[in-house]
């Protein structure tokens, strides 16, 4: 053997003998060798690696420790996208769902009971995995179920996930893995702690924790943090087929990975229910964070029967433990006002420890709500908390009350610039009309350089009050004219930091038109729709000037949405605004054309009318897109098909006059499935 491929050889290798001691280690809990020998396997790999750099890889267990940090993370597209699914509290609506999967089961299978997997529900964060040969290439954030983020770096420092497979896996060309990244409540209790020691800002919750961490630019930082992985779905696998969901877990065990633990085949529903009590029961003693169990039918076969429908797979549900209720005091109310002026109502309450968390403030919604639940200051209360969700009031103990209680004042001004409100005859909360209103511009400064618009690394909501306080900043074009000098003099401004906060702004004059969109903080107009406007104007000045005819024949864009922009742009203070950051050379770049050509669909028009049983309207559209194609909402001599759901409208006529090829929704599901392993991305 040359030379050469010795090296190769060893290194290869020593890779696999590490990835498997990691499994060994962080999979199986059974270690096989010492920790030296595992130093030493470690140290003699690093050292051929840094000799012969050209057979370095990025999967390589000495990479585990963090690449270089990122930009930013690129968006990709999911080939088979991660959806979500439907929910059940009850037992009552888990049997609702069992009554749905017995309708798909064939006349003559009837007397077979259906067989379920159930697993715990982890709260942590979706991720999918993409292997080729064997080897981790793609790490993604769900995002939306349809495109996410690439943090393949973040991914590979994770400590209990294989950047190789083992051999079962290796001649398998393509598999992606869908899991959940989560933080064991152990490890949050001493990342907290170690974060309070050194004076940063402790995580509110283990998966805000996990989330946190996986979303850093800095791969190094996400190697600090203790996230784990569990693995719970196979999203594709070419060439393999599996019977059952079981099998499927099995398999994700075997090829090495980390099988979301305490799954059990439940074969009837009472079994479903057994194994929920017992979760509900157990879940304190588990390592991690669930939020409930999720259960699947267990044949493939009966999956694919039952299919989708449209975010959601129509043969799982997700049957979610009963939200924790505490009781607490509410001390009082603060009248919060939103970057909108609306004036909304925030509980201040004695700090109570509820669903895995220390919380002091929750939501009232609005002042019907306060009136409905006849709530007062002083009074105990009852506040609930499931998961991630914001902590709310469910009502108050009148039968507690000792007469010291007070009622709610409800602001006749502007708690902050003390402005007369006003409210519309629909509106549901008071208004704040000042639009030099403290409150309402920092809100809107906060919301310019948060992450989905400016995205202004250094620039968070306390800087915004403090840049504000200090007078260096009025709107959020001024953020553009600040320089270090101004920056040092405040608190906590090193002058490193202020350089570096300054550099981070210029570097954001060059920004997407849909984040610009976004950033600016038209009512109603959130990332997504940011995103449809700027694909279909491609510039500012043409959503400037576009009229409430153009909007509203935006499929997403209804008639209030078209009011709340045309008023926008309408709006001098606003205008003044785009001319200014204009002339500060911000540049707004238009999305790119996407090269469409090669995609299947490229050229063809479609266009959907009446109800589709399987997916919405929008949901379709954005499939013929992913596939290149046009989706349009009027039918002219341009369209190619029509695709014609439930009570169709007038849109059906016009394709018949003009004889355009009509689908059915059978038809255009079987049309576009020829393309089902068409990589997108
Ligand atoms: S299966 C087609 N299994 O729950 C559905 N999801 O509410 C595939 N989740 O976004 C998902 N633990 O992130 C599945 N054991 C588990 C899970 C789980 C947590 C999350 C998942 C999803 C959310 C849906």
């Amino acid at each position: 053997m040359e030379e050469k491929e010795k090296i190769i050889s060893e290194i290869k290798k020593l890779r696999r003998e590490i990835e498997r001691h990691n499994y060994l280690y962080y999979v199986l809990s059974q270690p096989e060798i010492s920790d030296a020998e595992y130093d030493a396997l470690f140290y003699r790999l690093k050292e051929l690696e840094s000799k012969y750099p050209e057979f370095d890889d990025e999967n390589s267990p000495t990479h585990r420790v963090g690449a270089e940090p990122a930009k930013e993370f690129p968006t990709v597209e999911h080939t088979t996208p991660l959806l979500s699914l439907d929910k059940a509290t009850t037992y009552e609506e888990f049997l609702e769902f069992h009554n749905r999967v017995l309708k798909f089961v064939g006349a003559n299978d009837l007397f077979q009971s259906v067989e379920y997997t159930a697993t715990p529900k982890l709260d942590g964060l979706s991720i999918r995995l993409r292997y080729e040969n064997g080897a981790l290439m793609l790490g993604a954030t769900r995002g939306d179920g349809f495109h996410g983020e690439d943090i393949t770096q973040n991914i590979r420092t994770i400590r209990n996930l294989p950047h190789y497979l083992l051999d079962e896996a290796e001649n398998l060309s393509i598999i992606e893995f869908r899991g959940e990244v989560v933080i064991h409540k152990n490890d949050f209790q001493r990342l907290n702690d170690e974060l309070e020691a050194n004076g940063e800002k402790k995580f509110v919750s283990a998966r805000n924790a996990a989330a946190g961490s996986l979303r850093q630019l800095d791969p190094k930082i996400t190697a600090k943090r203790p996230l784990r992985a569990y693995i719970y779905e196979i999203l594709y696998c070419e060439g393999k087929d599996f019977k059952n969901h079981w099998e499927q877990l099995a398999f994700i065990r075997d090829v090495g990975l980390p099988v979301v633990p305490e799954a059990a085949l439940c074969p009837s529903p009472e079994e479903v229910k057994r194994y929920f009590e017992r979760a509900e029961k157990n879940r304190e003693n588990l390592p991690f964070e669930t939020d409930g169990v999720v259960i699947k039918v267990n044949d493939i076969a009966l999956q694919e029967k039952m299919g989708l429908v449209s975010h959601h797979p129509r043969w799982a549900i997700a049957w979610k433990f009963s939200a924790e209720e505490v009781i607490t005091t509410l001390i009082d109310v603060q009248w919060n006002v939103t970057r909108n002026g609306f004036v909304t109502p925030v509980a201040i309450m004695e700090p109570v420890f509820v669903a895995g968390a220390t919380i002091s403030r929750a939501t009232l919604h609005n002042e019907d709500q306060i009136a409905k639940l006849g709530i007062k200051i002083g009074d105990k209360i009852v506040i609930r908390r499931a998961g991630d969700v914001i902590p709310e009031v469910i009502r108050p103990l009148p039968e507690l009350r000792t007469g010291n209680e007070r009622d709610i004042i409800f602001p006749k001004n502007c708690p902050v610039c003390g402005a007369p409100l006003f409210k519309l005859e629909d509106d549901i909360y008071r208004r704040c009309p000042n639009k030099s209103c403290p409150a309402v511009i920092a809100e809107t400064i906060k919301h310019f350089v948060s992450r989905k618009a400016f995205d202004i690394e250094g620039i968070g909501d306390k800087q915004v009050e403090t840049l504000l306080g200090a007078g260096l900043i009025r709107d959020a074009a001024d953020l553009f004219l600040l320089k270090p000098e101004q920056l040092i003099p405040l608190e906590r401004w090193g002058k490193k930091l202020a350089e570096k906060v300054v550099a981070n702004i210029k570097a954001r004059k060059k920004i997407p038109l849909d984040r610009f969109i976004y950033a600016l903080g038209i009512p109603g107009v959130g990332s997504h729709l940011a995103e449809v406007l700027a694909h279909n104007f491609r510039s500012i000045d043409a959503l400037k000037n576009a009229s409430f005819d153009e909007l509203v024949n935006i499929n997403e864009i209804g008639p209030a949405t078209a009011e709340s922009i045309i008023k926008f742009f309408r709006d001098e203070h606003n205008e003044r605004l785009l001319k200014k950051m204009k002339k500060l050379g911000i540049e707004i770049e238009s999305p790119a054309e996407e090269a469409t050509e090669q995609k299947p669909l490229a050229g063809k028009t479609f266009v959907f009318t009446g109800t589709l049983s399987s997916m919405s309207r929008s949901e379709a559209e954005k499939l013929v897109k992913k596939l290149g194609g046009k989706a349009s909402s009027s039918v002219s001599k341009k369209t190619d098909f029509v695709v014609v759901g439930e009570n169709p409208g007038s849109k059906y006529q016009k394709a018949i006059q003009l004889g355009i090829k009509i689908l059915s929704e059978e038809e255009f599901f079987k049309f576009i499935e020829q393309f089902s392993n068409y990589n997108a991305r």
